[in-house]
């Protein structure tokens, strides 16, 4: 039988109770070993060399899976640098008795070619085959950038945060400290570790480094905790038998039902480990849930910083969730499902109706968190599974009404949003529905983005209920896609309007996050929440400012 691709492996694991936890499912570091074993491979098989894990970027653990069921671990790679490469993972389980497969983590780690002894090696190309194959092999040049541009990301963050930071917030009631929370712990690298070089193997130190910091996050809640996600492993050194490996744990954050624990890792050789001197090999970053009784989701505590260190790594955990959001995108290799409705004449009610339920059910959702709050602006995020959706909230000194008025004429949203270069109505279907084009600049030397949205008004029916702005793409045959613009797609937009008294109100703009807007944010994954703040601010300055469809214009 012929084997698999070049440069693919492909392994098949049986769930044995040697490799699950105490609640009887898969242990996220034995997958984490199994993964990076079957990427070496694969790596060792392009490179022809022995390799070494440089780093492992976000991974996500999308379904438990349990002692009994198979899973199977595809690792490629999807392109050939210099001396690196990066490997594209995919982990699946099948159901034995249905037969359905599911995703359980996809990630990207990335190897250095290393042959003992010699200069370094220039990589060959990988062969492309499929169409999907040069998708890939395009994108994994703009995950390199992220990768390599994260230190300085980071820092950039942590510099802009000084300015967010509530001095008092550690007085709020119910406060924990995380002292309980450090754990330490030792281990020998012995051959078993190790390749045959000698060189621990990374998945070896992952494992051992989750090893640490779920006893890190289950002192937190006195229960146990279930790896949810991992901030990319970066192996900044080697490791080889004989060394004594050191790791320290303790939680960083909370953010309601997640927990942040940060490891560090040290390597110390026999006379490093006399002199008390060792080496930094590896720092990451472990997401938690917790789960309780009724298997349902715990919420942490809030964190109390007593040291400066502590202080320093509560607010290390907000600036790489902030990361984390906006690299998902950049990272997400999924093919979209395709998210525009037809626009239908005959079915043009439910269609408007369903636009306007869909943003209020979005901003009722639970599990909101703020990621910035400056001055008149407040920002939240929601994370479910790949979607990432924001929500921005405004304080305007103007009443409900007007602030109605002007957001929900599409007309005018050039004048105070960046984004939107023009906007002419196509379809007046009705007073409160109209079908808009739209188009976007140019962003990182892309074409420019069009977009076709259905915009759907709602003055409230009741008190409680507030004006609702919906908008969603839609396909209109009259408007067809067009060879100078890439078409773009929202699955899910507007503003929320509540009246505070009847001069002031509280505009509340939702997206749920698609790839149509990564553009904006793949060449500046930190600062996106700054692009966010900036329109939020140039919106109220509008919505404030205006008097009349004169003035608005004069203010420009
Ligand atoms: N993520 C992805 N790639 C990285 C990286 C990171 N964090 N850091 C470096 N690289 C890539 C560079 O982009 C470069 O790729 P290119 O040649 O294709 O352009 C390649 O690694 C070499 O970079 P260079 O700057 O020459 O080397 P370095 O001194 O930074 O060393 C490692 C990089 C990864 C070789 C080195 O840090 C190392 O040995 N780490 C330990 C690896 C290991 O032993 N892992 C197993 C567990 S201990
Ligand atoms: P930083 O402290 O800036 O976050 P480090 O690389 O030193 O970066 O550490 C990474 C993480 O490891 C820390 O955020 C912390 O969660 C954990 N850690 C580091 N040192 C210790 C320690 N001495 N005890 C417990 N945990 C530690």
């Amino acid at each position: 039988m012929a084997g698999p691709a070049l440069a693919e492996v492909l392994m098949s694991q049986t769930i044995l109770p040697m490799h699950a936890n105490p609640r009887g499912e898969l242990s996220a570091g034995q997958l984490l070993k199994w993964i990076d074993t079957a990427a070496c491979l694969a790596a060792e098989k392009h490179a022809g060399v022995s390799c070494v894990t440089a780093s492992v970027d976000d991974i996500q653990f999308e379904e438990v899976v349990r002692v009994g069921q198979v899973i199977s671990i595809k690792a490629k790679v999807t392109r050939a640098f210099s001396t690196s490469m990066e490997i594209s993972i995919k982990v699946t389980v099948q159901d034995m008795f249905t037969g359905v497969e599911k995703l359980v983590s996809a990630a990207f780690s990335t190897f250095v070619a290393k042959p003992v002894g010699k200069e370094k090696v220039q990589l060959k190309p990988v062969t492309l085959l499929t169409g999907q194959d040069h998708v890939e092999h395009n994108l994994a040049s703009e995950r390199r950038k992220v990768r390599l541009q994260h230190e300085q990301t980071f820092s950039n963050l942590m510099k802009e945060s000084d300015k967010l930071d509530d001095p008092h917030c550690d007085e709020e009631e119910g406060r924990v400290s995380t002292r309980a929370t450090s754990v330490q712990s030792i281990e020998l690298v012995l051959p078993p570790h190790a390749n045959h070089h000698g060189n621990t193997f990374g998945g070896q130190i992952m494992a051992w480094m989750e090893t640490v910091a779920t006893i890190s996050a289950s002192r937190l809640c006195g229960r146990y905790s279930l790896l949810k996600s991992v901030d990319m492993f970066k192996f900044r050194g080697p490791s080889t038998v004989g060394d004594r490996l050191v790791f320290n744990a303790i939680v960083n954050n909370t953010f309601q039902t997640c927990v942040e624990v940060g490891v560090r890792v040290e390597a110390f050789n026999c006379q490093e480990w006399t002199k008390g001197r060792g080496r930094h090999i590896n720092s990451a970053f472990l997401i938690y849930n917790a789960i309780d009784e009724k298997e349902e989701l715990v919420t942490f505590p809030r964190i109390k910083s007593i040291s400066k260190d502590d202080f320093r790594r509560y607010r290390g955990a907000i600036a790489r969730r902030r990361i984390r959001l906006g690299r998902k995108y950049v990272t997400s290799h999924k093919e979209e499902s395709p998210l525009c409705v037809h626009w239908d004449v005959s079915n043009q009610v439910a269609l408007s109706d369903d636009n306007v339920e869909a943003l209020r059910k979005l901003a009722a959702k639970t599990g909101w968190v703020v990621t910035s709050a400056v001055e008149k602006i407040k920002i939240y995020t929601l994370e479910e599974h790949s979607v990432v959706s924001v929500w921005v909230e405004k304080h305007v000194e103007r009443s409900a009404h007007w602030a109605y008025l002007h957001l929900s004429d599409f007309t005018k949203r050039p004048l105070w949003d960046p984004h939107y270069t023009s906007c002419k109505i196509v379809d007046w279907v009705n007073e409160d529905d109209q079908i808009y084009y739209i188009t976007c600049p140019v962003m990182n030397g892309d074409k420019p983005r069009d977009l076709l949205l259905l915009v759907s008004r709602r003055e409230p029916l009741r008190d409680n209920t507030a004006y609702t702005v919906a908008l969603r793409s839609v396909l209109l045959p009259s408007v067809p896609p067009s060879p100078m613009y890439v078409r773009g797609e929202i699955i899910c937009a507007g503003f929320l309007i509540h009246p505070i008294d009847g001069s002031t109100c509280t505009v509340s703009y939702f997206h749920q996050m698609s790839s149509s807007i990564l553009p904006y944010f793949a060449g500046n994954i930190g600062g996106w929440s700054k692009s966010i703040e900036e329109t939020a601010a140039s919106c109220i300055k509008f919505l404030e400012r205006a008097d009349d469809d004169h003035s608005l214009i004069s203010i420009l």
